[in-house]
């Protein structure tokens, strides 16, 4: 799609729902893929898969994922079928930042390189091969970063050269509440981690519950700054 064509499809999916606005992802878009969390996201592959059925699917496995998601990830796999794409850090890099920094290097000196390594540059080399990608980011995760967040999108982060790479985020117009109420009404498997307290989940070491006055965003890197609460994978340029 040209700049201006998304341009036009941009102005269709103001305020839309994210079963019009994954039509439109799927209907313009054919080397196109879905990312999966872990989290409450899979509503997008549940809906997705309503449209095409054999939706590339993938998750970034970081290596520092909760037993219970990886548990979740697999059995989301078998309850749709689906052969998700499981995306693995690069060896050299991982076993030189860990020999060097250890395996709790954050805690120290912030998140940006662990995520870099684990997610970012993972994500980066995937991308390079896609024309679009889905998300499941809404305004609601963050008050601070995603609040401005829009329907389709040129990928800055992720766009090269000039190959451009386009990016939909279907549930931005959703609240939380709209994603469970879906969950529950369509019996979407979800992982067991919700049921703890958990809201937002990430990486097993930067993720704890959240009271019920906190925002979600808390229970992720709460050792940080909250305008600092994005990994890379969403980073405005
Ligand atoms: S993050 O940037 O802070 O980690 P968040 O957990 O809010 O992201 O998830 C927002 C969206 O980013 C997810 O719905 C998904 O589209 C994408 N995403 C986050 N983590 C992963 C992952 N491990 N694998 C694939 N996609 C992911
Ligand atoms: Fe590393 Fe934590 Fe980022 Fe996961 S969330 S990649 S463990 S810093």
């Amino acid at each position: 799609m040209t700049q201006n064509n998304i341009q036009e499809l941009s102005t269709t999916l103001v305020g839309k729902s994210p079963r019009p606005i994954l039509k439109a992802a799927l209907g313009n878009f054919q080397n196109i893929v879905l990312s999966f969390s872990g989290a409450e996201d899979v509503v997008l592959i549940d809906m997705a898969t309503k449209i095409r059925a054999d939706i590339e699917v993938f998750t970034i496995d970081t290596g520092r994922l909760h037993a219970e998601t990886y548990q979740y990830i697999e059995s989301v796999r078998k309850h749709y079928n689906l052969n998700i794409r499981i995306l693995s850090p690069d060896k050299v890099s991982l076993q030189t930042f860990v020999r060097d920094k250890g395996l709790f290097s954050f805690y120290e000196d912030g998140h940006q390189q662990c995520c870099g390594i684990r997610k970012v540059d993972v994500l980066r080399d995937y991308l390079a091969n896609v024309d679009a990608w889905i998300t499941g980011q809404r305004k609601d995760q963050s008050i601070d970063t995603r609040a401005e967040l829009v329907e389709i999108e040129v990928d800055k982060n992720f766009s090269a050269g000039n190959r451009s790479l386009t990016k939909f985020n279907p549930l931005t117009n959703w609240t939380s509440q709209q994603v469970w109420d879906y969950i529950v009404a369509y019996q979407v498997p979800f992982n067991p981690l919700h049921a703890r307290g958990f809201r937002s989940i990430g990486c097993e070491p930067c993720t704890r519950p959240t009271h019920p006055g906190q925002h979600e965003r808390e229970g992720r890197w709460w050792w940080e700054d909250s305008v600092q609460k994005e990994c890379g994978l969403h980073k405005k340029t």
